[in-house]
């Protein structure tokens, strides 16, 4: 069979350039370069929503305050959340990812933390969390 080099890599090209407006779309700070993520503008409002309605000061489930920018660095009991400027080895990315995978799971099974109640994040919200940590978790 004869391929087609330029063909495939215009669509390719394609491809990439249709994923380009996704990532930035729900992302003011992101576009902006000189716009740091930030914790207090970016990320709280996210975190608040998913997770600190149970882990808060009146409810540290599991010993984890999630309500406040030292609550999230800190982490839980056992293991910390946030691994500054290393999304890939924080434990709050592997979490929402996990809850988000679950979401979609038609036989409805949870992850191995919580039997029902954190809500998935959507794709372009785990994002933002990710640059912020890469960012630095500031
Ligand atoms: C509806 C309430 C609820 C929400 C929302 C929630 N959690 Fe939890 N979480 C719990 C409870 C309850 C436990 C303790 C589970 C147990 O002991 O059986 C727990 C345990 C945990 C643990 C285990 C502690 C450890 O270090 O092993 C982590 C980590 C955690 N939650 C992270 C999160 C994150 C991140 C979010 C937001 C994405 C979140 N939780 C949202 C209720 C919640």
């Amino acid at each position: 069979m004869k391929s087609h080099p330029r063909i495939l890599a215009a669509i390719a090209t394609g491809l990439f350039v249709a994923h380009l407006p996704l990532s930035g779309a729900d992302t003011p700070a992101a576009s902006n370069a000189s716009n740091k993520i930030t914790y207090a503008a970016d990320t709280k409002p996210i975190i608040d929503a998913a997770c600190a309605k149970c882990h808060n000061a009146e409810k540290p489930k599991a010993g984890l305050r999630m309500d406040s920018l030292e609550g999230v660095l800190k982490g839980s009991k056992k293991r910390k959340m946030v691994d500054p400027g290393k999304s890939a080895n924080s434990r709050l990315i592997k979490i929402v990812e996990s809850i988000a995978a679950s979401a979609n799971d038609p036989a409805g099974k949870t992850t191995a933390l919580h039997k029902k109640g954190p809500k998935p994040l959507s794709p372009e919200q785990i994002t933002l969390l990710k640059s912020w940590i890469d960012q630095g978790a500031k």
